[in-house]
């Protein structure tokens, strides 16, 4: 029994240095460490030895068991070892390679620049009045002295809503933000139309033109109205209001410049411009060699308009000015096609 037992070990220790992967470690642990196994075999058969054979057949086939389990143990060791390794270099799993980025949402940027303006304007004591992008002609024209047939309406072909209002009043999208003005003041008037508030507003948002679309003009774009009204406003409130805005939004030595120009609910009226900030003034491909940036409209708000937001023009006075804040963020970043903001193409958005 004990040269069986010496056989049974010789052999299972002999056949276990042949195992090359896990698949075979099993097989070999099923024939010589299994239930059926030469080794098992021996134990159930313990029973039938004599008094004195039993406990050093059984002390021996104990050893035998511990040393193949030992050897075992120690082959399975071996092989994961081995498949860890070998993963690593067939897979080339680095562990202390950063882990993939989770990629992070941002501002588009024109809200981005929108909030500047926000922020600005803010901080000038500017309030956001938000006023509807579907209007009527009454409010979009109309009350804004662009009568009916008025020529200056050509400047602001816009697209109409079918079936809606009446045809003296069609329902239309917004062509400006400049019908707010109307809204805040009828809203603002009401309150005391006595005596009413003076207003401090900014009005942003998406208006709508019927335009032929090139790198400089789309159907859609955002305005950035202001609108001041209060008894004894001059136009030198307006001056000194938009170049304060212009020095604090690009920087302290950004010089202004106010060209005449005529819009049907100004009286004056004017164009503004800032002084380059690409080039500081001196001319460049940006300004095209002006020296000057065109950012928006501006005037004295005109008596008629005044009247139809429940203000007094004997006692009121105010100005109002239109921005365009894309314009603002493509001269800052050097965008050449407006058509990019809404395109939503993430290879122009993640550069901002
Ligand atoms: N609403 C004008 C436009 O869209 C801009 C403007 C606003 C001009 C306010 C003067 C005052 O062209």
């Amino acid at each position: 029994m004990l040269e069986k037992l010496k056989d049974i070990e010789h052999a299972g220790l002999e056949a276990l240095q042949a195992v090359q992967d896990e698949a075979a470690l099993e097989a070999w642990r099923v024939t010589h460490l299994g239930r059926s196994s030469d080794l098992m075999v021996v134990f159930s058969g313990l029973g039938g030895l004599s008094k004195e054979e039993r406990p050093v057949v059984g002390q021996r086939a104990n050893e035998v068991k511990n040393a193949l389990e030992a050897a075992f143990a120690d082959k399975a060791g071996g092989l994961r070892q081995a498949a860890l390794k070998k993963s690593l270099e067939v897979e080339q799993l680095d562990v202390t390679l950063p882990g993939r980025k989770i990629p992070a949402g941002r501002l588009h940027p024109e809200t981005q620049t929108m909030r500047e303006l926000y922020h600005v304007f803010g901080e000038m004591g500017f309030q956001v009045y938000r006023s509807r992008e579907v209007e009527n002609d009454e409010f979009n024209f109309q009350l804004l002295n662009f009568p009916v047939g008025h020529p200056a309406r050509d400047m602001q072909d816009t697209y109409f809503i079918e079936g809606g209002g009446s045809s003296d009043n069609p329902i239309i999208l917004r062509t400006h933000t400049s019908p707010g003005q109307i809204r805040a003041m009828r809203w603002l008037s009401a309150m005391a139309p006595d005596n009413p508030p003076p207003v401090r507003i900014i009005l942003p948002g998406m208006c709508y033109r019927f335009e032929q679309v090139t790198n400089r003009h789309e159907t859609q774009f955002d305005q950035l109205e202001g609108l001041a009204i209060g008894p004894g406003i001059t136009f030198s409130d307006l001056k000194g209001t938009l170049a304060d805005f212009a020095r604090r939004m690009f920087g302290q030595n950004t010089r202004t410049r106010f060209r005449a120009s005529y819009f049907p609910f100004t009286e004056p009226s004017a164009e503004f411009d800032v002084e380059c900030f690409i080039c500081g003034g001196k001319g460049c491909a940006v300004c095209k060699g002006t020296g000057w940036l065109e950012i928006g409209g501006c005037g004295m708000v005109h008596p008629v308009v005044l009247k139809n937001g429940g203000y007094d023009p004997e006692r009121y006075t105010g100005f109002a000015f239109g921005l365009g804040p894309q314009r603002m963020a493509m001269l800052r970043h050097h965008i050449d096609d407006i058509r990019y903001f809404w395109q939503n193409d993430l290879r122009f958005l993640e550069q901002f």
